[in-house]
Parts: structure tokens; C-alpha cells; sequence
């Protein structure tokens, strides 16, 4: 392996949103670009990781990974994430998965014959929480995006799914989904910082840089 502050480690990352799928032409969806996980992605093969991008469906070129898997649903980027995440050393979950799917995608295109319809929807598998619950888990990155209570939210999905490290952006007011620039609140077993409002490349570079510190840290 080369140099770098995680040279030689595999590093786990899934970006962008998922698309769950009501009938053969319809899904729901969310804003997320992809932009912050692809930036993520980009630092850590800059400090010698070993990096596999699992992502959703995004407008960004697809980046020199080691590895690039492309998904479509949350159930897609479940399999593809736990066919990988026991033989990585950190997994850093940016992804805007969706939190309920249709209970059943429509065989044919749902025809406009009613005045008014519904579409049933159930829980999508929690990836981020299996990955924290793993019998050989790797140091657990999660995301979380907010419009309010930002640290509440972020200390209490730390503990809650016992992860090893929480980023909180706030969203909302043209912040977060979609945007150029972004700022974080990171949150760690007996610590926090505050990465200020930069361009999500700059932020990303300062996360990785975390993420490794606590990584050594914590011996994982
Ligand atoms: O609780 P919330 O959905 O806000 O948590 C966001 C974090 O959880 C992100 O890291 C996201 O990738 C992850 N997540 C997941 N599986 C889901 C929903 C969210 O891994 N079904």
C-alpha cells in the first residue's frame, strides 16, 4: 500500500438517494445529489484507502474508485452493502436512503381511472444500523440530515444505533440536499466538533481526516 492516513485500509461508502420503484415507470425519491458521499469518496482514496462506492442513482461522472457498484432501491444498496461490509475496516453511510418503499411495485404502469388513490408503503431495511450491529463491524460512520435540533438528533442516533461517529448537516433554507457548500456537527463516543460552513469537498477532506483519527483511536 502507499501513504496516506488510511493506506491500506477498505473503506465502505454509499452515496446519492434511492429510487423505490410504485409501478414500471414511477418512483419515489429524495433530493439528495450525491455530492457530499462522491466528495467523501474522493478524500479517502486521497489518503490511500482502499475505497468501494455503493451509490444511487446520481448526475455526477462516476469517480476512480476501487470499486463502483450503482444501485437503485434501498433493498438494492442493503445486499450490495452487506455483501462488502464485513471486509472493510470503516463504513461511512452519506446515502439519503429512502425510509419507506411501496409495499409491492405495480406488475403494469397504474392507470389515472380513480379521482383519488393511495399507495401503501412499508419500512425499507435499516442498512446503517445492521452494518453498526455486525458480529465483525467495521467503525461505523452514519449521517443524519435535519431541519431542527441538529445535536439532539445526531447524539441520540449515535447512541441509539451505537455508531462510532455521527455527521449532522442541517437541511432545509437551500442548506444540504443539492447544494454547493455545507457544514457539519461530528459526533463521537466522549467528543464533538464543528466543521464550519465550506465547499463539500473542503468539509469531506476534514471528516476523512476525523474519521481516521478516531479509526487509530479507537483501535478498531
Ligand atoms: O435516521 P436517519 O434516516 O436520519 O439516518 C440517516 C442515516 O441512516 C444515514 O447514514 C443513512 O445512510 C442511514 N440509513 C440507512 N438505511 C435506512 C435509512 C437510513 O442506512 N433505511
Amino acid at each position: 500500500g502507499g501513504t496516506g492516513l488510511l493506506a491500506g485500509i477498505r473503506v465502505l461508502i454509499t452515496a446519492g438517494p434511492t429510487r423505490e420503484p410504485i409501478d414500471p415507470v414511477r418512483y419515489i425519491s429524495n433530493r439528495s445529489s450525491g455530492k457530499m458521499g462522491y466528495a467523501v469518496a474522493a478524500a479517502a482514496l486521497a489518503e490511500g484507502a482502499e475505497v468501494v462506492l455503493v451509490s444511487g442513482p446520481t448526475a455526477l461522472p462516476p469517480p476512480q474508485v476501487h470499486e463502483f457498484v450503482t444501485v437503485e432501491s434501498a433493498a438494492e444498496m442493503y445486499a450490495a452493502v452487506m455483501a462488502r461490509a464485513e471486509s472493510c475496516g470503516i463504513y461511512i453511510g452519506t446515502a439519503a436512503v429512502a425510509d419507506y418503499t411501496p409495499v409491492a411495485a405495480a406488475p403494469q404502469k397504474i392507470k389515472k381511472t380513480l379521482a383519488e388513490t393511495q399507495i401503501a408503503l412499508t419500512r425499507t431495511p435499516d442498512i446503517l444500523g445492521t452494518v453498526a450491529g455486525l458480529a465483525r463491524r467495521p467503525f461505523t460512520v452514519g449521517f443524519a440530515a435535519e431541519t431542527h435540533d441538529l445535536e439532539n438528533y445526531a447524539r441520540q442516533k449515535l447512541a441509539g444505533k451505537a455508531l462510532d461517529m455521527v455527521a449532522a448537516n442541517q437541511v432545509g433554507q437551500g442548506l444540504g440536499f443539492d447544494a454547493e457548500d455545507n457544514a457539519l456537527f461530528v459526533c463521537w463516543p466522549g467528543g464533538d466538533t464543528r466543521l464550519p460552513f465550506a465547499p463539500k469537498r473542503r468539509l469531506a477532506e476534514q471528516l476523512v481526516r476525523l474519521i481516521a483519527e478516531r479509526y487509530r483511536a479507537t483501535g478498531s
